[in-house]
């Protein structure tokens, strides 16, 4: 399980254990960390996962050794049956499954929309039918495109760039519209860049961290797109699975509202070259490739994120446990180990 510090998981685990959740797209690598947590807590979990981009590798382990706990269907949130299989007696959902990637979107933006947004609607409104108490949904940073003002604040209108962000902000408005139309509770919670162990590093959508990881791992330089001072909040997937955890244990009604889920910190991508070859070295001692190479600038990339968390810490208590250091270091290690066994 993701380390989170004691006294959280004592309290996280009178609120989990023996609980009855699903946890939609919980192969995938933030929706497999989560499943992780919630075993260790004692809920009882079903995934429903179609494999598209996850893998039942997280899951494996925990299907062979807790069966009891753990139920997984593989199949689509836009099949009815698959669907209601999934949540059959479960008081609570957390909705991660998504295509996710903003280029993705750009080639594909019908698939986008229908497994993010109409799939969407199909979780809520079978969670209606299953009576769950609490819907929590991952939504995403993008909802805010490239509107210069820093921090981001959950009041400000968005903005969205892409089919994929668009996606998301139509499953924000749905999330909130159950709750107002049909009394069931609700939660959006907009993720941060999010990084950590299991994240996938190769294909054309994978994310900045784990392609440099997998570089300088190489002995080869990141490739950053332009001047590499546009700046993220990166998450680590512990303070993200944190988060969510609060939002579902949450006491009284979260009422459809949105928050971000960030570090609050945000690092320029020179930085995070830098930070990583750093976690490389005191990882094994050994000289790595660190200066990163320049490469035109992408449009439509958007310059700078960063989160304000206040929201997050108010309404849920959320502050991260892990800093953007520990967090590096511990994914170092991971694709350290994984490129180790694929060898
Ligand atoms: N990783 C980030 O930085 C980030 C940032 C903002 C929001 N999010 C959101 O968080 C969620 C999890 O993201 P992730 O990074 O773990 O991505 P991921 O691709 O690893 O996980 C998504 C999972 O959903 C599954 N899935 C896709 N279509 C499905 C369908 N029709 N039916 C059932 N399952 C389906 C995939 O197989 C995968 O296991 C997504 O909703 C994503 O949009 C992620």
């Amino acid at each position: 399980m993701v380390k989170l510090p004691s006294e959280i998981v004592a309290r996280l685990r009178a609120l989990y254990d023996g609980k009855r959740v699903c946890v939609t797209g919980g192969a995938g690598f933030i929706g497999g960390h989560l499943v992780d947590a919630l075993l260790a807590l004692g809920a009882q979990v079903s995934v429903i996962d179609d494999l598209s981009t996850g893998d039942l590798d997280a899951l494996a382990p925990h299907l062979e050794v807790s069966p009891d706990q753990l139920s997984f269907v593989n199949g689509s949130i836009l099949d009815d049956a698959a669907l209601r299989d999934a949540l059959k007696g479960v008081s609570l959902v957390f909705h991660l499954a998504a295509v996710g990637s903003v280029p993705r979107s750009m080639e594909n933006p019908a698939r986008s929309w229908d497994v993010n947004a109409t799939g969407t609607m199909r979780v809520l409104e079978e969670a209606r039918r299953a009576k769950a108490k609490r819907v929590v949904f991952a939504a995403s940073s993008s909802a805010y495109g490239d509107t210069p003002t820093l921090p981001k604040v959950e009041t400000m209108p968005t903005r969205p760039m892409s089919p994929y962000a668009a996606s998301k902000v139509a499953a924000e408005a749905l999330m909130a519209s159950w709750c107002r139309a049909f009394g069931l509770d609700t939660v959006s919670l907009r993720y941060f860049n999010v990084f950590g162990q299991r994240q996938k590093a190769d294909g054309p959508y994978a994310a900045v961290i784990p392609v440099f990881a997998r570089r300088l791992l190489a002995g080869e330089r990141p490739v950053i797109f332009g001047d590499g001072q546009q700046s993220r909040d990166f998450t680590f997937v512990a303070n993200a699975v944190l988060a969510t955890l609060l939002a579902g244990a949450h006491d009284g009604a979260l009422a459809g509202e949105v928050i971000n889920v960030g570090a609050g910190t945000r690092t320029t991508l020179i930085e995070l070259a830098h930070e990583l070859a750093e976690a490389c070295l005191s990882d094994a001692g050994q000289s790595i490739a660190r200066e990163p190479e320049h490469r035109a600038a992408r449009p439509g990339d958007v310059m700078h994120s960063l989160a304000d968390i206040s929201k997050a810490q108010q309404t849920l208590g959320y502050r991260p446990v892990i800093g953007l250091k520990q967090g590096l270091a511990e994914t170092i290690a991971w694709h350290r180990e994984a490129l180790k066994t694929s060898r």
